[in-house]
């Protein structure tokens, strides 16, 4: 068995190497990485196995061993994942979904009821936008979007009988905003504070622009923390995957949703994220970052580019803010991966420029998703945010002409090349 010593003070980084020295979802006595399991359904030994196996489900207080009953239910490769995730974002407990939306749609539903409300962020990414504001509302589910560092409208939407959930992105994609999250979780538990308890208030942070690795929202009192791990966690651009960090008196609803709804992540997918995704994350997030800056400060220095947001340019902002909130678990600077930006003249400019690195990049390609090895080139307003009605989109801050650039393990110089080369040709 793998020495347990001191494993509580061992740093994130050494834990996202090796998680925990033993399981209760398999021993660690040989195997160095864990096993991947592929079995649909297990094997019980007897009926009163497999009733204390469904009556203990969910429950907070588990069997000595797990009771492995049907992969939809639990499985232990996926045990393991979540294991790792409640780690690394310090929470009680993390359930694995088979995306980001399969995690926002199992959890907004587990704390939401119809006569009930919302309150989110105006400026989300496209798919949660449409779920809160296409799908909620057939099951009688309000929504109010409003600006969360706004915190007068906040604190008014804090009156309203019928708010349960407080929605947001802790760095807003596209536009790299920076929630204030103190001042947002204190907002609510004051206002808890006049509550019932079954009429709290919880806060639920998409945490995928930051990751683990820059950001920490449950250190900071948020109840639910949600993982795209599509995204830089997984890594590589191989696997979907999302989770849900959350409170342990949680835990039993929302695997119950994902039983329910279905959106479970397969095995196959879960080992990669945890053998390949977690062990490898902070340093390839680390070097994107570092790519990330140069990139953002030749782009804020060309004379065609009229705006970059990125969290570690001293024009951001909220500068302030980020500098506040973006640290590493060791407390260095760490502003991400994301940059966005807009060049001078029209959207025929930012099309043309769009195209020709399409066409001639060799470094950047044009295509969503984010933090993958790959350095990735969209515009939100007509690809990853066109959910949002157009009418809508100024309201959300997108501008149609904001370009959104994921910074990959390329050599920076090739990255800055391709760029240089396209922008002298608008
Ligand atoms: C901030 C954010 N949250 C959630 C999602 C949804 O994740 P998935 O594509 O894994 O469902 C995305 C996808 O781009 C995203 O950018």
């Amino acid at each position: 068995m793998k020495s347990k010593k001191n494993i509580k003070q061992k740093s994130l980084r050494t834990k996202a190497i090796h998680g925990e020295a033993d399981s209760s979802s398999w021993e660690f006595s040989h195997h160095l990485i864990p096993p991947m399991t592929a079995s649909t359904t297990f094997r019980l030994e007897s009926l009163e196995r497999g009733a204390q196996g469904f009556s203990t489900f969910g429950a907070t207080k588990k069997t000595d061993k797990p009771i492995w009953i049907y992969d939809r239910l639990e499985e232990p490769t996926t045990k393991m994942l979540e294991d790792q995730l409640a780690a690394l974002e310090k929470g009680e407990c993390a359930i694995a979904f088979a995306s980001g939306m399969g995690a926002i749609s199992s959890t907004l539903l587990s704390l939401l009821k119809s006569n009930q409300k919302v309150v989110a962020h105006k400026t989300l990414y496209g798919c949660t936008y449409s779920l809160i504001t296409n799908w909620l509302p057939r099951l009688n589910i309000g929504h109010s979007l409003i600006d969360m560092n706004n915190l007068k409208e906040l604190e008014k939407s804090l009156q309203a009988a019928d708010t349960r959930v407080i929605y947001f992105e802790s760095v807003s994609n596209p536009i790299l905003e920076i929630a204030d999250l103190e001042k947002i979780v204190l907002l609510v538990k004051n206002a808890n504070k006049k509550r019932e308890k079954d009429d709290q208030i919880y806060t639920v942070v998409d945490n995928t622009f930051p990751t683990p690795w820059a950001l920490r929202p449950i250190d900071w009192g948020i109840d639910f923390v949600i993982q795209s791990l599509t995204k830089n966690i997984s890594g590589f651009g191989t696997e979907m995957g999302g989770a849900v960090i959350a409170p342990k008196s949680f835990e039993g609803i929302l695997r119950a949703a994902r039983k329910d709804f279905g959106a479970i992540i397969h095995p196959y997918s879960a080992w990669h994220i945890l053998v390949y995704g977690i062990s490898t994350q902070a340093i390839r997030f680390e070097q994107q970052q570092v790519s990330a800056q140069k990139i953002a400060q030749f782009l804020e220095k060309n004379p065609k580019v009229e705006r970059v947001i990125y969290p570690g340019l001293k024009s951001h902002p909220q500068f302030k803010q980020a500098k506040k909130y973006l640290k590493s678990p060791e407390g260095k600077f760490a502003p991400g991966t994301m940059i966005s930006f807009q060049l001078k003249g029209n959207m025929g400019k930012c099309q043309k420029f769009v195209n020709d690195i399409a066409q001639n990049s060799y470094a950047i390609t044009l295509a969503v998703s984010l933090g993958l090895t790959k350095t990735l080139i969209e515009v939100p307003g007509y690809m990853t945010h066109s959910a949002i009605p157009s009418n809508k989109r100024a309201e959300s801050g997108i501008d149609p002409r904001a370009i959104r650039l994921s910074i990959g393990l390329e050599n920076v110089d090739d990255i800055i090349n391709d760029l240089e080369s396209s922008l002298k040709k608008v």
